[in-house]
């Protein structure tokens, strides 16, 4: 299955992400700040050229167990923000894990919120997914508060749960189930 994914009628839009994202894309995730709470480290251009390749004609949704990585772009004039990502559990499709991260200039001015408001819209509508989760490091504040503001329940601390950036790590899970989505629309 691979869907088209949906127009948005907000300020951002979830598209594929395509070759001519690259200086974008490289350069805020070869941000340190970007990188701080994330499991991958700063990328160079080569690594991010690769990754753009690899995700430029993915299936929506990804095969479960693989992760489909989406541009966040500026619905009005389509440049890239930052990007998410939903990976559906090999072990049970119908629950998906989402990501997101935005290049610091467009940080805390909402559009994180509208980012995510859109990736639940394509996990609870076209793909009528079961379940959403999302997992943070306890101490990105910014995301925490993100998850919260989309509605997503906190369902557990898990204590040092990811090794990111040389030590171990606790971790939030946040969840939102299909119709806990539906009740809120
Ligand atoms: C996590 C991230 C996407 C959040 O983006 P953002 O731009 O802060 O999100 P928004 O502006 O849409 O704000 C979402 C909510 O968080 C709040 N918020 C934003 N920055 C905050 C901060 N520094 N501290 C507390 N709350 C904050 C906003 O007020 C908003 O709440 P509201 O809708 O109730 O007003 C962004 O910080 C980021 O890309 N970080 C780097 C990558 C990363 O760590 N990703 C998460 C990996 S798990």
């Amino acid at each position: 299955m691979s869907l088209q994914l949906p127009v948005s009628d907000g300020q951002v839009r979830l598209r594929h992400l395509r070759a001519t994202d690259l200086p974008v894309f490289a350069a805020y995730r070869a941000d340190p700040k970007v990188a701080r709470f994330q499991g991958f480290d700063p990328y160079t251009e080569a690594q991010a050229a690769a990754f753009i390749a690899r995700q430029a004609t993915a299936a929506v949704p990804a095969a479960p167990g693989s992760w489909l990585q989406l541009a966040i772009a500026d619905a009005a004039d389509d440049q890239l923000l930052g990007d998410c990502a939903l990976h559906l559990y090999a072990h049970e499709p119908r629950i998906g894990e989402i990501g997101i991260t935005l290049a610091t200039r467009w940080q805390g001015q909402g559009l994180a919120r509208q980012a995510v408001h859109e990736l639940l819209a394509l996990c609870f509508g076209q793909l009528q997914l079961h379940r959403v989760v999302a997992l943070t490091d306890v101490r990105n504040l910014p995301c925490v508060a993100l998850l919260e503001s989309a509605g997503l329940r906190r369902e557990g601390h898990f204590r040092q749960n990811g090794w990111y950036k040389g030590e171990w790590c606790d971790e939030y899970q946040y969840a939102m189930l299909g119709a806990e989505w539906a009740a809120r629309q």
